[in-house]
């Protein structure tokens, strides 16, 4: 059997990957919530370098591997590891064998030699399947161009310290159908609240995704109209309108057709008057959303920023069983 011999680790039985919020038990997910709230307030007023008195990754080594850019996923990840105790490797798949012909499955068995915990950002999501499959530690899925679960964990947190749970709220996502709105989607189910896609038709979330929601009870809707679409929101939603898996090529014309989606003052006032506004970063302000609503009394966003730290570190210690 490949990569069999001495020395090598089995999976261990406490093990979990993090590869999507569907594929994680619900309750394992509240679990994760709550426990990241517990470590936020336990470390309030400490220096970001400090930490945590349980330290509870002490020993551990984590491998954070980009093979798209990043700002948040990589410094929070690589801060939260160091709070827990642990130590990183910030690896970049261009400057690795990966990027140059090794396979996904020989790169996961030999990281697994040297790692406790393997972190991916990657393009397609069979990278990251069979990164899972084949390593003997740990996978969190860091984004890819289907999903970003991780995100949506931490503002699951975010909204739930502002307006308490999130169950039975209305969540409005207005622009592209992309991989962080599959994560709100995945996360509706889990958290049982409502979801209404507002978007051009050319941007409609996969029709896959919305069918399995469906099936599973989720209250997901599309509505064309933006206004409508908002009315008696609890969140509204927005990210870039070009991802990092999109053609560049593409921007002029995916802007001239998403431009009617674009969260302003005016598409904020038929929301609930205390709905507050989201974005996971980065954005291009004045396109998908105003910087009167991103830097409003209803915007989040750096809280969603902060919470990346604190949800991470509590989706880390849950795959390690720690
Ligand atoms: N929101 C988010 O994942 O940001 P980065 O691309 O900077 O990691
Ligand atoms: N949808 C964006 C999210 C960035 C964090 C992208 O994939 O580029």
């Amino acid at each position: 059997m490949p990569g069999r011999g001495p020395g090598q680790m089995e999976k261990t039985k406490d093990m979990k990957h993090f590869l999507d919020i569907h594929t994680t038990p619900a309750a394992d997910l509240r679990a994760i919530i709550d426990q990241a709230a517990a470590m936020k307030a336990a470390r309030q007023g400490r220096p970001r370098g400090a930490p945590d008195d349980d330290a509870p990754l002490a020993g551990h080594m984590v491998a954070l591997i980009f093979e798209k850019p990043s700002t948040r996923t990589r410094v929070s990840f690589d801060v939260g590891v160091r709070q827990m105790g642990g130590q990183t490797l910030v690896l970049s798949g261009k400057d690795m064998q990966l990027g140059h012909g090794e396979t996904i499955a020989d790169t996961a068995r030999v990281l697994s030699r040297y790692v406790d915990l393997i972190m991916i950002r990657t393009f397609d999501e069979t990278v990251l399947q069979e990164m899972a499959e084949h390593a003997s530690v740990p996978v969190i899925n860091g984004l890819t161009d289907r999903s970003h679960p991780c995100q949506i964990m931490a503002d699951i947190q975010t909204f739930e310290e502002h307006r308490g749970t999130i169950s039975g709220k209305k969540v409005v996502w207005s622009g592209d159908g992309n991989n962080v709105f599959n994560s709100f989607l995945h996360a509706a189910q889990a958290f049982d609240f409502e979801l209404v896609f507002t978007g051009p038709a050319q941007f409609d979330p996969e029709d896959d995704y919305m069918a399995r929601a469906r099936a599973a009870g989720v209250a997901v809707s599309i509505d064309r109209d933006p206004a409508r679409a908002v009315s008696g929101a609890d969140l509204v939603v927005t990210d870039t309108w070009v991802s990092m898996h999109d053609a560049q090529s593409s921007r002029e014309r995916r802007h001239n057709i998403l431009r009617p989606y674009q969260v302003n003052a005016e598409l904020m006032a038929h929301a609930k008057p205390d709905a507050l506004f989201m974005h996971c970063l980065p954005a291009h302000r004045e396109e998908e959303a105003t910087s009167e609503v991103m830097d409003g009394p209803s915007s989040v966003i750096f809280d969603e920023t902060e919470n990346r730290l604190h949800a991470q570190k509590a989706i880390m210690r849950y795959c390690l069983g720690r």
